[in-house]
């Protein structure tokens, strides 16, 4: 997978467009707001069609008012010409909230349970893992820091389409608040002081390589032993939900696990080539 800007970038692929005005079309929101969504497709290559279109516009139309857009071609307009408002935008529209270890019992049961099985499959005490739709790095981090605790080797993918959070995952570089769930035995076995900030220590930091990557239309990684996708499955339409599914299911070698959200539970997972192991936590057959 090569790696890529998102910005002025045109994605031919994806998922063809929904054809009816149901509340996931952005045609039930008129020309303007579709005008607007096709100027956002061909700046960044996001889609908005693929996310839940009363939701998306719900937030869109908040964000137009607040800052001051009398309609949406004319925000479009704006975002054209000036690229720190069009990321600014990006950065809005990907929502891009995230912990480290997230839901703290669901990390639990991958230390204690699917990462011991994966390894005993394998015979390996090595993990070749993909965070998708990483945000800053708080999921990548956890897993990195998960598999040193076991002693365990790993390369960890961690992709996003949004850049100022890939970013900031690159620099690997926190506030004592954003590491609230992280135990502070682990803070100081993995973390150390760089001004007001604590800075990922390089054996874990070197574990981890940042790419751009948009789910909804670019080739997938492939032969991973663990994919975690959380908390992103969630902004897409039932379409694009099963489009994403099926590739991430795909993009595990046989045996390898998928690591979903809280409330992102997969419905008939024999459809995807998958079977649920545990909460949360599915199998490629
Ligand atoms: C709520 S965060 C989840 C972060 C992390 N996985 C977690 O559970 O804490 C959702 C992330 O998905 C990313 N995202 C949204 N649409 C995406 C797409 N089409 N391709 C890749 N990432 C996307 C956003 O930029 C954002 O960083």
């Amino acid at each position: 997978m090569e790696e890529k800007t998102v910005k002025a970038k045109v994605h031919g692929v994806g998922i063809p467009p929904q054809k009816s005005a149901d509340e996931d079309s952005v045609t039930r929101y008129g020309p303007e707001y579709v005008y607007f969504c096709r100027k956002i497709r061909e700046l960044t290559g996001i889609n908005l069609e693929n996310y839940k279109g009363q939701q998306m516009h719900r937030r869109l139309e908040g964000y137009r008012v607040r800052h001051g857009f009398p309609d949406f071609v004319t925000f479009a307009k704006v975002v054209q010409k000036d690229p720190a408002k069009l990321s600014a935008l990006v950065d809005f529209l990907t929502i891009n909230v995230s912990e480290f270890f997230r839901n703290p019992e669901q990390w639990k049961i991958l230390r204690e349970k699917v990462i011991p099985g994966l390894l005993q499959e394998s015979g390996k005490r090595w993990l070749r893992a993909w965070s998708a739709g990483s945000s800053g790095g708080q999921e990548a981090y956890s897993l990195a820091i998960t598999l040193r605790e076991l002693s365990v080797q790993g390369s960890i993918l961690a992709t996003d389409i949004d850049e100022p959070s890939l970013a900031k995952g690159a620099r690997g570089k926190y506030s004592r608040d954003e590491l609230r769930n992280v135990p502070a035995s682990l803070v100081g076995k993995y973390f150390h002081p760089e001004g007001d900030l604590l800075a990922v220590n390089d054996d874990v930091k070197d574990m981890v390589t940042f790419r751009t990557h948009n789910l909804l239309s670019e080739d997938y990684p492939q032969g991973m032993d663990l994919v975690l996708c959380r908390n992103v499955l969630i902004y897409f339409t039932e379409e694009g939900k099963r489009h994403v599914i099926g590739k991430l299911a795909r993009s595990l070698r046989p045996g390898g696990v998928l690591f979903v959200g809280a409330t992102e539970a997969i419905f008939a997972p024999k459809n995807y080539g998958l079977s649920q192991m545990l909460p949360f936590f599915y199998s490629r057959g």
